[in-house]
């Protein structure tokens, strides 16, 4: 890690002492930040998820970063966790330094926008001075992560082309892909719990787009499995883009630019503690991936596996968690929201309704165990609370949303 920028006292007292205001018009400047930046830099279209511009969710997760930094801007070494894990996607999305003034820029001229007369000169050089540290800090530790998967025997940097060497249904809204690399060449491990990003260039958009999926089975099998669960258009929303794209177009044979393993929620192998899995729908991925491998390399670690689905039909991954069940060191418990007759007879279902705490404490042998879970938000909220509820410490708690990082303790 390289040294980080000292910045003068009086830099670091105008930026400590202006992010309360920066907060208070925080969307409104984020959303002038993207306004500014993707008229003159409509090429960033390219790598930005458009569903997350609209909804918000991404300028909220850019804003809060910024003014997070912006607090630790005399201490930056105190951010260097949660920087390398916004780096691991950054990475994943092949975000590069020369990318990093274009940020910068604009969302200097967006704070001039919003906050007008008292954004000060001294205001906005100081704020310049300090994206320029925050901005140092995210590319040195990017820098590392890129080395790092180029290095590895079978990496690569940025997107390598992957064949779909079989497509397979897992339920009513859940496809596996199984990509092989076209080149034929050898493909790095990962870490159970991280994810790819695939990039499409879909016909008759004009941008390209890039999702990230958990890859959803054990590290070493010469392939990746991606499993994706289709968006399906609702009367609120409109059908996602990219899961749409591929269930219905993507076919075997097909090509997919895929990055090289990314992510840092992943299950800690040197450890023995208990581990228990909490999975909410599509979540399951990066926790059957868990599930898998600890069976290969852990077989004898006591697990407890939780998965909650909306009933059976739209449950994936049963017959796989199943066949882990008959090890004895592993349990499986299925939670159907609402579950059909049929539903009611699996030999592992014992929770009708929503995950609880009650529930939870009745089917977990121990507080005392790794915790990880992966689900919708407000599943993973309820998870989290109840975890916190009953005591478990803050550090063997981990999560990943499927989506930008929002905060599990607000409502
Ligand atoms: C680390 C990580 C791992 C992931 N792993 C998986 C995985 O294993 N499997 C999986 O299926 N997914 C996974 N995801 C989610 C995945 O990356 C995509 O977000 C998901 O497939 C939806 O992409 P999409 O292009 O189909 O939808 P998008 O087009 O991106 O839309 C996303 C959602 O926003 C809604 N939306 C779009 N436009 C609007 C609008 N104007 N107003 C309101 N709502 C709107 C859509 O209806 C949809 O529900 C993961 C995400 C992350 C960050
Ligand atoms: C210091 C500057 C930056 C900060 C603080 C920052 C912060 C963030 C944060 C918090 C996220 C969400 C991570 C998550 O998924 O949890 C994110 C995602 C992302 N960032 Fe950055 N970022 C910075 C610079 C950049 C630059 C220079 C680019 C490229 C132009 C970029 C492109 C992206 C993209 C494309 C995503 C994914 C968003 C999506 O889903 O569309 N970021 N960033």
């Amino acid at each position: 890690m390289a040294a980080i920028t000292t910045l003068h006292p009086k830099t670091i007292e105008i930026v400590q002492s202006t992010v309360p205001v920066l907060e208070k018009h925080g969307e409104q400047i984020t959303k002038r930040f993207y306004e500014l930046m993707f008229s003159n830099h409509p090429e960033l279209l390219n790598v930005f998820n458009h569903a997350n511009q609209k909804q918000g969710r991404q300028q909220r997760a850019l804003a809060a970063a910024v003014y997070a930094a912006a607090r630790y801007i005399d201490r930056l070494d105190a951010i260097l966790p949660v920087v390398r894990q916004i780096g691991h996607k950054h990475r994943s999305l092949g975000i590069q330094p020369e990318q990093y003034p274009i940020v910068g820029k604009h969302l200097l001229l967006a704070i001039k926008d919003v906050l007008g007369d008292a954004a000060t000169d001294e205001v906005i050089a100081a704020w310049a001075e300090a994206y320029e540290a925050i901005a140092a800090v995210f590319i040195q530790v990017e820098k590392e992560l890129y080395e790092e998967a180029a290095a590895k025997p079978g990496g690569w940097r940025g997107f390598r082309r992957f064949v779909v060497a079989k497509k397979g249904k897992e339920s009513d809204v859940i496809t596996s892909f199984y990509l092989r690399p076209e080149d034929g060449g050898t493909i790095s491990d990962f870490l159970p719990g991280q994810y790819v990003s695939v990039k499409l260039s879909i016909p008759g958009e004009t941008y390209t787009h890039i999702r990230q999926y958990s890859l959803s089975d054990a590290p070493g099998k010469g392939y990746y499995r991606i499993s994706v669960k289709r968006e399906g258009a609702t009367a609120e929303k409109p059908a996602g883009i990219v899961s749409n794209y591929l269930h219905d177009h993507i076919q075997e044979g097909d090509v997919l630019e895929v990055s090289a393993p990314a992510g840092d929620f992943t299950l800690d192998l040197t450890k023995e503690t208990p581990v228990v899995l909490i999975s909410g729908g599509v979540g399951i991925t990066p926790l059957l991936s868990m599930a898998s491998t600890l069976a290969i390399r852990q077989p004898h670690r006591q697990t407890t596996f939780l998965q909650a689905a909306l009933n059976g039909r739209v449950q994936a991954f049963d017959q796989e968690l199943r066949a882990l069940a008959e090890n004895p060191a592993f349990s499986y418990y299925v939670c159907y929201e609402f579950p059909s007759d049929e539903d009611r007879k699996h030999p592992h279902f014992r929770k009708e309704g929503r995950i609880d705490l009650e529930w939870m404490q009745t089917v977990i042998p121990s507080k005392d165990a790794d915790f990880y879970f992966c689900g919708p938000v407000p599943f993973m909220k309820t998870v989290y609370r109840a975890l916190t509820q009953w005591g478990v410490p803050e550090e063997r708690i981990h999560y990943e949303f499927f989506g930008p990082a929002g905060d599990l303790t607000r409502d």
